[in-house]
Parts: structure tokens; C-alpha cells; sequence
């Protein structure tokens, strides 16, 4: 009887060990005593008490009552979760899921292993990067949000779907969420808002809609990348401070005009892209308190107005981009100055005047102000389009405000003319 009992209690711990990545099917099989789960298995384990560590060689059996032997019991925790996901993914054309079988998790294609902050001699999965895997799910719910350890998580270029689990906002460690390029749906993951240790967040290129709640904007993250989905988008008023450095908006809906305290609170950004979005109202001046920026372009949007000669303030500045609205006045020589800039790109306004440093510009293929209204150049808007769009008088609030230069070591703030000849 105790053998009978012991005999079953062998097959029942027979472990499968880790497999080949060549040899998916050769499944070498170990059996241990002393290891396993449950308290049931710990109390046979007392009734045959045997010192045993046998081999066993089963073509690619699955035992029902299987036990695994993991490295770490975090790693036996979410192995379960990961076969789940693995039963659920609908294309995998790199045949990336045939590595993830057995007990070695951490050697799993896109799984990477690290000591979790909590346990510095515990083992658990850190970090995924499946970008570029091509794999297809109709969701991430109950894997990323099973996953207590992970601190990055990068699936881009993918084809998962499905909207984000409000409880990613469990996940303790993680700071790098990354699921661009994928066919996300849904709202706006709000959980996020509840992820302090969240720096880096990147949903652009799904299909995420309904509005993006204005305190993203005041989380602690460095980037925040919205682009190319059918968010609404509202940039809050009253911004105090951000954190974020790469902030990509373009390609969704905005409502209203660009508040004149986001461009203080996002003085360190490095990329402002607001293109193709539907920005309205006038440019304030306070754009040139972004000292950082290397790209800006707000192409394609309905903003009018002067340039503001603010933007010479823009020191870093190598691409600017208003091609696209209804601005008008003169280009103000002191942006075309700028001695960074590469690519500035006016085209389809209403600007009337280009002086000569802005010429030269235009000599070195660097400024496009195609399809305006400036008389003596080519490939301009008719006389009649010009003449019915300054038919209407047209103003912005705080007039004074465009000829303002709010850097003070600006050696020509005391030169510049009064811009903007009108029509
Ligand atoms: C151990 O078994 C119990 C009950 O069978 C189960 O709830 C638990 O998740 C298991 N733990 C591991 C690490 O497999
Ligand atoms: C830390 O992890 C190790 C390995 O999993 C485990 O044996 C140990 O009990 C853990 N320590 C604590 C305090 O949880
Ligand atoms: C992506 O998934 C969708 C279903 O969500 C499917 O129709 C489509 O064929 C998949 N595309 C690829 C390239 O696997
Ligand atoms: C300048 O920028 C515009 C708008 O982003 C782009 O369409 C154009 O190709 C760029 N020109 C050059 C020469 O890079």
C-alpha cells in the first residue's frame, strides 16, 4: 500500500525539465522527490521519505498531473499565465512561442529574467520584448496584468488587440509600457494614472479613442507618445510643472487652442509633434519658452496669427513645421536666424513678406513657403484666394505680445522691427 502510493507519488512529480529550442518535441523528463506544490504532495513525500532523483525519457508526454521544477516560485507563479497567452495567440509566423515551453522561463524568447527590487535573491520575469515578434491575441488581459514583477514590457509592431485590463495598475514595477503599432482599441488606458513609477509611455499607432484625461500631462513620466489613434484630446490650462521630454500628440483630435501654460510647464521638451491634430487660435508667444525643442511641427492644423518672434528664443531648434494653417504677417527674419535649423516649413499659409536672411534660406532649400500670398515669388496662391482671406479682419489676442523676445541674452530684442506690414 505505502509502495502503491509511493510508486503514483513518483509519477506524479515527474518534472519536465527545461527543453531544446532546437527540439521542441524531445521533452526530457525528471523525476524528483522533496519539490513540488502543495501541501497533498508534501505529505506523501513524508510517507515514502526516498532520497530520489531519477531521469526518465517520455517523447513528449503530457502528464496531467505534471509538476514543474522552477528556478523560483515567482517563476512557477506565472507559468501558468504565459501557456494561457500562449493558447490564446492566433498568428506567431517566426515561430516564437515554440521556445516557450518547459520550466526555463527565463530562457523563453522575449522573457527576461532579473532579482525582483523586493527579493534581491528571488528570480522572476523583469522584463518583455516581444517588438517586432508579429504575434496576433485578441488581448493582453490576464498576462501583462499577471505578470507581478515586470518592469518593462515592449510589444511593439505586433498584432494584439483589445483594450488595456484597468488592472496593469497593480503592476508595482512597471515603468516602461511600450504596445505601439499594435491594433489596440478601446479608451484611453486611465489605469495609467494610477502607475507613479510609470515613466515611459508609448500607445501610438492603435486604434485607443474617447479623451485622455488632462492629469497624464502631470504624471511622472518622461515620454508620452498618443500619436496616430482617435483620441480627444484636451491640454489642460493650468499645468504647473511636467516631467515629460518627448511628447508626440499629432494625429488625433484636439479641442480649442493650444494653452498658453503648456509651453512653460513643457520647457524641457525635446519633440513637440502636434501635426495633422485640429489646433485652433492663435501661436503664443510663450512657444519660445521651449528651449529644447528640436522638432516642433504643428503642420496641418488651423492655426492663425503671426509668428510669434518668441521662436528665436528656440536655440536647438533644427525642424519647424506650420505648413498647413491660416497664419499670416511677415516671416520674422529672426526665426529664419536660427543658426540649427534645417527645415523650416511655411508652405500653405497666408504669410505675405520674406526678408533677405529668410531669402537665403530659401536659397539652401531650407524654407518652403509655397502657396502663400508673398507677390514677387513663384508658386503662390492666386490674388483672389489672398485677397479673400484678408478680407475678413483678422486678430489675436495680446497683439503686443509677437514682437515680444522672452530670452534675455537676445542680442537683436532691442532691434527688431515692428513685423508684420499689413495686407
Ligand atoms: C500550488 O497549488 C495550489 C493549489 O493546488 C495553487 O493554488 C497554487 O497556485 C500552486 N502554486 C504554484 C506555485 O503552482
Ligand atoms: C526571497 O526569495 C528566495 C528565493 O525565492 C526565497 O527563498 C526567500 O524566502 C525570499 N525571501 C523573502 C523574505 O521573501
Ligand atoms: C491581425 O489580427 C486581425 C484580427 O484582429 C486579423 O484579421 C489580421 O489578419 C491579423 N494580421 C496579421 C498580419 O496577422
Ligand atoms: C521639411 O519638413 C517638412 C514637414 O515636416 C517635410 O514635408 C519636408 O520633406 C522636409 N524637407 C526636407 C528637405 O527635409
Amino acid at each position: 500500500m505505502q509502495i502503491m502510493s509511493c510508486i503514483s507519488y513518483i509519477l506524479l512529480l515527474c518534472l519536465i525539465s527545461s527543453t531544446n529550442a532546437q527540439h521542441p518535441t524531445r521533452e526530457a523528463l525528471e523525476l524528483t522527490i522533496g519539490i513540488g506544490n502543495g501541501s497533498k504532495v508534501s505529505k506523501s513525500s513524508k510517507a515514502c521519505n526516498l532520497p530520489l532523483k531519477l531521469n526518465c525519457q517520455l517523447p513528449g508526454t503530457h502528464l496531467a498531473n505534471q509538476v514543474l521544477k522552477f528556478a523560483d516560485q515567482r517563476l512557477a507563479l506565472i507559468y501558468p499565465v504565459i501557456q494561457k497567452f500562449k493558447s490564446l495567440i492566433t498568428s506567431d509566423p517566426l515561430g516564437i512561442t515554440q521556445t516557450w515551453v518547459g520550466s526555463d522561463i527565463c530562457s523563453y524568447k522575449g522573457f527576461y529574467c532579473d532579482n525582483p527590487p523586493d527579493n534581491k535573491s528571488a528570480i522572476a520575469v523583469a522584463s518583455i520584448d516581444f517588438n517586432g515578434f508579429q504575434l496576433s491575441a485578441p488581448s493582453l488581459d490576464g498576462f501583462l496584468d499577471q505578470l507581478p514583477d515586470i518592469a518593462l514590457f515592449h510589444a511593439n509592431s505586433n498584432n494584439f488587440s483589445g483594450s488595456l485590463s484597468p488592472n496593469i495598475a497593480k503592476l508595482r514595477y512597471l515603468y516602461e509600457l511600450d504596445i505601439s503599432n499594435n491594433r489596440f482599441s478601446g479608451p484611453f488606458p486611465d489605469a495609467v494614472l494610477n502607475m507613479p513609477g510609470l515613466t515611459f509611455l508609448d500607445i501610438r499607432f492603435n486604434f485607443f479613442t474617447g479623451s485622455v484625461p488632462s492629469q497624464i500631462f502631470t504624471q511622472n513620466l518622461d515620454a508620452l507618445f498618443l500619436n496616430n489613434n482617435d483620441l480627444m484630446i484636451r491640454l489642460p490650462e493650468n499645468i504647473g510643472y511636467t516631467h515629460i521630454f518627448y511628447l508626440t500628440l499629432a494625429n488625433n483630435k484636439f479641442n480649442g487652442p493650444l494653452p498658453r501654460t503648456i509651453f512653460r510647464a513643457f520647457s524641457s521638451l525635446a519633440e513637440v509633434l502636434l501635426l495633422n491634430d485640429q489646433l485652433t487660435g492663435c501661436i503664443p508667444y510663450e512657444i519660445g519658452l521651449l528651449k529644447e525643442a528640436v522638432v516642433f511641427d504643428a503642420g496641418n492644423n488651423q492655426l492663425t496669427g503671426h509668428l510669434p518672434l518668441s521662436i528665436a528664443c528656440m536655440e536647438n531648434l533644427e525642424q519647424l513645421n506650420f505648413a498647413g494653417n491660416l497664419l499670416y504677417g511677415a516671416v520674422p527674419e529672426v526665426v529664419c536666424e536660427l543658426g540649427k535649423l534645417v527645415n523650416l516649413s511655411l508652405s500653405d499659409n497666408y504669410f505675405i513678406h520674406v526678408g533677405p536672411l529668410c531669402r537665403i534660406l530659401m536659397e539652401r532649400g531650407a524654407l518652403d513657403v509655397r502657396n502663400n500670398c508673398i507677390p514677387d515669388l513663384p508658386f503662390q496662391r492666386s490674388v483672389e484666394d489672398c485677397a479673400n482671406f484678408f478680407a475678413y479682419p483678422r486678430f489675436c489676442p495680446r497683439m503686443w505680445s509677437y514682437n515680444y523676445i522672452p530670452c534675455p541674452h537676445f542680442p537683436y530684442a532691442s532691434l527688431i522691427p515692428q513685423v508684420a506690414p499689413s495686407p
